[in-house]
């Protein structure tokens, strides 16, 4: 275990394009890695990951880290934006109780049960979409813009009571505010997310007073009349819940159905089992999260001094679980490098785990099941339409392609 020998920068773009080798690497010489920052530790065994999700004296809450002080010197003084010590953090960033408040309020819209009722609905997206394709003759399609972006963003827009053609105008504020999710960032692109932080208050603001207004039987309407009874949000708790909500509610999903496809366009054999055994979808589903997780890593703050893996570690520190690494983790998935579509007792963390387990994990697999199983439906062959590398997007948090074109076979 040396400091030397290895350094893991997942924006090189060989590792940003494949993280796995690197990841391998990682986690069998130097599984607690000391990060290119100061105070910040990379981790990428399943065992570490999964304790520092669960367990206490680790803290979703940048704002008690010596890195967040650090940044906010370096670029929190003319404008704080994100970074501001009164801004009403997201349940993500919280710990409890604001944590349990913020996520008992809005829990009950993604309960399995009413996500199961919602999925004849989601059907019938997928197949609109579908059709569309079709009918346009072109035998191609981009499997990104025509099938995995649209369908999240509706299904996520229509719960929350976000008119579903107003999407245009948050594409761009939802990409350059994700971007501020990865562990190191310019101060040119926190600017930009600050930006759009500030767009999306306005916008939800404008939205608010409206249905304030006129109420309906979304889930903004529900939250607003909480805040309005003064039960247990603030006006600016409800509109950092409406922002992740939406933001959450899409960009990850895209990248479930994306890479997900990718994944089964790289193993035609396992296309064809999938395509042959319908019924595999749930357990395929769960594989494709774990094979290449739409979200690749997630951080924490240590509470108290400590050791991991014979490394000590303190308070103030900033631990990474790299979840993209955990679910390769030999020690807990035999054979981890094979796509197995069947693979049973699949307990991976793409969903993260413990207090923060993903609030919309019910709704994203009925996405991605009914996005993928459609797809290998209705469309009988379906093969990679370009030799060229294909491009991720530039978020290393988020792991998503920019498009992934696709041409039907005969
Ligand atoms: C495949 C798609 C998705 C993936 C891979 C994913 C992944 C994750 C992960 C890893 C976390 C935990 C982060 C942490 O512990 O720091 C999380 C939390 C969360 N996710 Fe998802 N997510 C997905 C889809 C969704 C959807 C569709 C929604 C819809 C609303 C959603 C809403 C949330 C919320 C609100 C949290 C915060 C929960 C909390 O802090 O208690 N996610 N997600």
């Amino acid at each position: 275990m040396s400091d030397t020998v290895l350094e893991f920068n997942p924006f090189l773009p060989e590792v940003h394009s494949d993280p796995y080798p690197a990841y391998a690497q990682l986690r069998e010489l130097d599984p607690v890695h000391k990060g290119m920052f100061p105070g910040v530790w990379i981790l990428t065994r399943y065992a570490d990951c999964l304790q520092i999700l669960r367990d206490p004296r680790f803290s979703s809450d940048s704002r008690k880290s010596e890195l967040f002080e650090l940044f906010r010197e370096m670029v929190g003084q003319q404008s704080p934006g994100l970074l501001e010590e009164n801004r009403a953090r997201s349940m993500l960033f919280v710990d409890p109780p604001d944590h349990t408040r913020l996520r008992t309020l809005v829990n009950k819209a993604f309960t399995p049960r009413v996500v199961e009722s919602l999925r004849p609905h989601m059907q019938d997206i997928v197949d609109e979409l579908l059709t569309a394709v079709l009918e346009a003759g072109s035998g191609t399609m981009d499997v990104v813009a025509d099938l995995a972006y649209p369908l999240p963003i509706r299904v996520i827009c229509e719960m929350l009571g976000v008119p579903p053609e107003d999407r245009e105008v948050f594409r761009q504020w939802s990409s350059d505010l994700v971007v501020s999710l990865d562990p190191i960032i310019s101060v040119e692109l926190f600017e930009r997310a600050n930006r759009a932080a500030e767009a999306f208050t306005d916008y939800f603001l404008g939205l608010i007073r409206d249905r304030r207004a006129h109420p309906r039987s979304d889930l903004l309407s529900g939250l607003i009349q909480a805040e309005d009874e003064g039960r247990s949000l603030t006006e600016d708790e409800l509109i950092s819940t409406c922002i992740l909500l939406l933001v959450a509610g899409h960009e990850t999903t895209v990248n479930l159905i994306g890479n997900g496809v990718l994944s089964l366009l790289r193993h035609p054999q396992e296309m064809g089992q999938l395509r042959a055994e319908p019924s595999l979808i749930r357990t395929a589903v769960e594989e494709l999260l774990r094979y290449d997780a739409p979200v690749q890593l997630t951080g924490r703050t240590v509470l108290e001094d400590m050791e991991i893996g014979g490394r000590p570690i303190d308070k103030g520190h900033q631990v990474v679980a790299v979840l993209g690494a955990a679910n390769r983790d030999p020690a807990q998935f035999p054979d981890p490098d094979r796509l197995d579509l069947g693979r049973n007792d699949n307990r991976h963390l793409a969903f993260g785990s413990g207090i923060h387990f993903c609030l919309g994990a019910p709704l994203a697999r009925a996405e991605g099941q009914v996005a993928i199983a459609t797809l290998l439906r209705r469309v009988p062959r379906i093969e990679l339409a370009t030799e060229e590398e294909l491009e991720w997007r530039e978020t290393v948090t988020l792991r998503g392609l920019k498009s992934l074109p696709v041409r039907f076979g005969g």
